[in-house]
């Protein structure tokens, strides 16, 4: 792109100040900015105008979840169609690794964080454990996809390597970089983090699927034969990875997507509950319940709203072509951005500054067509790792993993 022409870019989205320091520039980095606004797209910027609100949403009605007790009850059967589906290949793992943790607070990628107390265990070493249970129970190695970003990528491939990836065969790991989208301040411009160099975060973790057909690895979709697929957080040290009665229990429902939930521990808890919007799964944000929803009853008397999502679901792998990112929400999450001030140098900001802007998994299964919300049991399943310190932190993942006999 040319500089003039970079300009007339920026003037039309009123981004001028990106090319403040372009006239310092070595010719390199000058090429390099004018690449990156090039490829930027500063349309997205408008949407902090309607902050957080998802408006144009469709009618919601309950959507019944596969309970405990008929997963007991069907435990053999499920466990069996899983099973048979791991060891003939058709199931494959992937890693979201890509987020910036910033509420961790850790400049390391969070895989990379050690929850252990009288020895290492990293959140990718508990991960990769927990993969290795199905693979030694099933006697079969299972594809494992791994999402990183640019920011976070060469740190978290150095930290698998050095660690013989935890015991998993190097050749069952495929990495992928997700795309990054621009971060900009309170009044919606995009902020600098090196004179060259817009402020970037990575777009959502509902890039997984098309940042990995850019990275060129659809192809083992194919040559594996590969049918479904679990798409999973970095954060849940706990959860069950390609778990065979999960696998099993959607496969037999004949869904597009099965995802893991909870049920709620209270009414208002601040989960993510599954449902159906204008007769399509879909996922109502808690502060988008309204008090008539969090009163619903099903048949039985119980909340009909009742079972969050823990970021574990299970897709078909042809079911994923009718989803299409142009369709999915953007969701402006405020947060702490890095930047180059007036001098120069560079911020790293104690409380959020600004935006940026995410498209989430969990808006592709709107793109569905069925869905089998599966519960499993959140002592054993969910401990969520957010936060250094109180709730969802690593105080209380270690907690969970203790009570689960995991020694830290
Ligand atoms: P979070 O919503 O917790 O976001 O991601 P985050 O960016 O990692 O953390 P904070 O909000 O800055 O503290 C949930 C999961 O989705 C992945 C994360 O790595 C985590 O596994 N993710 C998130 C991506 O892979 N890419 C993204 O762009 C965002």
């Amino acid at each position: 792109m040319t500089l003039e022409n970079a300009q007339k870019k920026l003037a039309d989205f009123g981004q001028e100040h990106l090319l403040k320091y372009y006239d310092t520039l070595s010719d390199e980095s000058k090429s390099a900015l004018l690449a990156q606004i090039e490829k930027t797209d500063f349309g997205m910027i408008s949407h902090i105008a309607d902050f957080g609100k998802n408006d144009g949403r469709g009618v919601f009605s309950p959507l019944a979840a596969m309970q405990r007790d008929e997963i007991v009850r069907r435990e053999d059967e499920f466990r069996t169609e899983g099973i048979k589906a791991i060891k003939e290949g058709k199931t494959a793992a992937l890693l979201l690794a890509g987020g910036m943790g910033t509420r961790l607070g850790s400049d390391n990628p969070k895989g990379m964080y050690d929850i252990g107390e009288t020895k290492h265990v990293y959140i990718f070493q508990r991960i990769i454990e927990n993969l290795l249970d199905v693979v030694k129970e099933t006697g079969t190695w299972i594809r494992l996809f791994i999402m990183t970003s640019e920011k976070n990528n060469d740190a978290s491939v150095k930290f698998l390597k050095e660690h013989d990836f935890f015991g998993y065969r190097e050749d069952k790991i495929s990495f992928f970089t997700q795309d990054m989208a621009p971060a900009c301040d309170r009044n919606g411009k995009i902020y600098l983090e090196a004179p060259d160099h817009l402020s970037t975060s990575p777009n959502g973790n509902a890039g997984w699927y098309s940042s990995l057909l850019k990275a060129g690895l659809g192809h083992l979709f194919k040559d594996e034969g590969i049918e479904w697929i679990n798409i999973f957080g970095v954060d849940n040290v706990l959860q069950r990875i390609c778990d065979p009665a999960f696998i099993g229990a959607t496969i037999l429902a004949d869904v597009s997507v099965g995802a893991k939930v909870v049920r709620k521990a209270a009414p208002d808890e601040r989960v993510g509950v599954m449902c159906l919007e204008d007769g399509k799964p879909s996922i109502v944000e808690y502060y988008e319940l309204s008090d008539e929803m969090m009163n619903a009853k099903d048949a039985n008397g119980d909340p009909a709203y009742n079972y969050g999502v823990i970021l574990n679901y299970l897709f078909r792998v042809s079911a994923l072509e009718a989803v299409a990112d142009d369709k999915m929400p953007l969701h402006v999450v405020e947060k702490k951005i890095p930047y180059i001030d007036e001098n120069g140098d560079l911020v790293k900001p104690e409380a959020p500054n600004g935006f940026k802007f995410e498209q989430l998994v969990l808006d592709m299964i709107h793109q569905l067509d069925t869905c089998l919300p599966y519960e499993v049991i959140r002592e054993h399943e969910f401990a969520p790792i957010k936060n250094a310190t109180g709730v969802d932190s690593v105080e209380t993942a270690r907690a969970l993993c203790k009570l689960n006999g995991i020694v830290l």
